[in-house]
């Protein structure tokens, strides 16, 4: 049991540059993508399909695509952001804003930063990874009587936290990449991929092992009676 916990509270997110020539081996990416299996998903609907990119080709064409910010991004980033960690530890939610260019931290430059992302491309996120998961659904069909498809988005979260577990027990670093749902971007991958139109990209998942990494990470969480209630809402948890 406290391998399971020290398994969930050692997860992280592992956004530094990947060795391009250390790829997961095949037995291990088995592993996560057996741990994808048995997800749980709302009806056991399994309403997913996941893109194994390796070759080098696709992977350079993936790097190519134009990403672009929008204002409107950096503004709700920047209401996230603790600008040190002693401010993160305070807070407990949130992200560190240091892992960010400064002119992602400052107002005054986001129309130019903006303006200028119109060039910067896919590969400054994939960074050098070798390996990633495009971990896509059938738009066409949602949970039943799911407004909005929620249940199915719940599902292709306990997705992910099924391979990231996985891939954290097996030494494997592991990054959510939002942005290859973002519109734009997501034309472009599936043209890439050949993804059927129908499809649509949930998120990607760089794997791989960091070049250089901290020993630690900053690991910033609330309290359980910051969040937990007891019998009535008004009742926060006692310990
Ligand atoms: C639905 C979802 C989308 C996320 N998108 C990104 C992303 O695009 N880029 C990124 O670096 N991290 C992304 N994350 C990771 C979160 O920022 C991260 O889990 C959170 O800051 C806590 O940090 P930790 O993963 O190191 O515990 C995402 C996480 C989730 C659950």
């Amino acid at each position: 049991m406290s391998e399971i916990l020290e398994i969930i509270q050692n997860r992280h997110s592992s956004r530094y540059p990947f060795d391009p020539e250390h790829k997961p081996s095949k037995k291990d990416l088995m592993q996560i993508l057996e741990a994808a299996r048995w997800a749980p998903t709302a009806h056991n609907m399994q309403n997913f399909e996941i893109v194994v990119v390796d070759d080098r080709k696709h992977l350079m064409e993936l790097g190519n695509i134009k990403s672009k910010i929008s204002e409107e991004f950096l503004r709700e980033n920047y209401q996230q952001l603790s600008f040190t960690e002693e401010e993160l530890i305070q807070k407990k939610v949130g992200i560190l804003g240091t892992m960010f260019p400064q002119s992602w931290r400052t107002p005054d430059d986001w129309e130019k930063v903006a303006r200028e992302s119109e060039s910067s491309s896919l590969d400054q996120t994939i960074k050098g990874s070798p390996m990633l998961l495009i971990v896509t659904y059938d738009a066409r069909k949602r949970a039943p009587a799911s407004e909005g498809d929620v249940l199915g988005f719940i599902s292709l979260g306990c997705v992910m936290e099924n391979m990231w577990h996985m891939a954290q027990a097996l030494g494997i670093d592991f990054q959510i990449m939002s942005v290859f749902g973002a519109d734009s971007v997501e034309k472009d991958v599936k043209k890439t991929l050949e993804i059927p139109e129908y499809m649509r990209i949930a998120y990607a998942v760089r794997l791989g092992y960091s070049i250089s990494k901290p020993s630690k990470f900053l690991r910033a969480r609330r309290d359980l009676e910051e969040f937990a209630h007891y019998n009535r809402f008004e009742n926060t948890w006692f310990v």
